[in-house]
């Protein structure tokens, strides 16, 4: 019998116009929504994609998020663009005290216990660090505790890389960069770039890091100061070591003993790269080395993978990790 307009009107079955989709429900909303992506034409994008949808409609589910918090989480995320520019990036500083940016560091740099491990960057290595002769004083302000910092780059075998460059900076002893106080700290303050002696050892002056805040005054502060937490990261000095046919490593140098040791706001701090800084009262080393006494030391050794033995850069979250034959104790990477 065919339809009147009226029998249309009163139909009550649902419309089958689709040509197949799947109608959004709360139940197979992240199914629903990631099948919107099928047809992306870089199978990479169309798996973070997917992927990201699917977290984000558990998370929604899993805290039943309301309208006011979704509200809220839009002008945060809103006024942490605002807060950007080419100085302040906000963005990579919410990606730090979310641990995201030492998650991506940590994944794409595993080094299977077989060499230094890395830690974030950071947002101060703006500037190149000037080139300096060992044993050279990079602490040109004249601020803080003296120290004699020493070290050997080596390949994975224990071999002395010649010739490795070793880049350094630090914060000075009010805990702040010298691109954070231009005008106040003379330019190069606490930065250089030395070679390596032909046993590849290194040595420079510098004075004890102080633990320092990162900024706290913008949306990523209040998220902080809103959840009990505070902004420092505990005192360290970093490094950049590279060495040619070698895979380089950027990392820091952490002051055992520090306050704030267990609890980074950007959690870089990685056992392996604690060191203690012990007092040297020795008039005549003092004389030695161009510090008064006495004076704090610290020694940091730096191994460096073979360009040829990298491990991946990064592998599936459900691979199981491998065991490295011959590493202490059977570690994983
Ligand atoms: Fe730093």
């Amino acid at each position: 019998m065919p339809d009147s307009p009226r029998d249309t009107a009163h139909d009550s079955r649902p419309a089958r116009t689709r040509a197949g989709g799947e109608l959004f429900t709360e139940e197979r909303s992240a199914e629903v929504v990631a099948a919107s992506f099928a047809r992306t034409p870089d199978p990479r994008l169309e798996q973070v994609i997917t992927s990201l949808v699917r977290h984000l409609h558990a998370f929604v589910k899993d805290v039943e998020l309301t309208e006011e918090e979704w509200g809220a989480a839009i002008t945060f995320l809103t006024r942490t663009g605002q807060m950007s520019d080419d100085v302040r990036q906000e963005f990579i500083l919410l990606s730090d005290v979310l641990g995201v940016s030492m998650l991506v560091e940590t994944i794409n740099h595993r080094t299977g216990g077989t060499s230094t491990e890395s830690t974030v960057l950071g947002p101060f290595h703006m500037v190149e660090s000037p080139p300096r002769e060992l044993g050279e004083n990079i602490a040109l302000d004249g601020k803080g505790e003296p120290c004699l910092v020493t070290g050997r780059v080596t390949g994975p075998d224990g071999e002395p890389l010649a010739g490795a460059l070793v880049d350094v900076w630090q914060a000075n002893d009010d805990g702040f960069y010298d691109v954070q106080q231009p005008g106040v700290q003379p330019e190069r303050n606490l930065r250089g770039l030395f070679t390596a002696d032909g046993d590849g050892r290194f040595w420079f002056r510098s004075i004890v890091p102080r633990h320092y805040p990162i900024p706290d005054d913008g949306p990523v502060g209040e998220l902080l100061a809103a959840t009990a937490r505070h902004p420092n990261r505990p005192a360290h000095v970093h490094f950049i070591v590279t060495a040619p046919g070698h895979r380089p490593v950027t990392t820091h140098l952490f002051v055992a003993g520090d306050p704030y040791i267990d609890s980074d706001a950007v959690f870089g701090v990685k056992e392996s790269l604690i060191r203690d800084f012990p007092v040297v009262d020795d008039p005549a080393r003092a004389v030695e080395v161009g510090l008064p006494n006495p004076f704090r030391t610290v020694h940091f050794d730096v191994t460096l993978l073979r360009a040829d033995q990298a491990p991946p850069a990064a592998q599936p979250a459900d691979v199981q990790p491998t065991v490295v034959h011959g590493a202490p104790g059977g570690r994983v990477s």
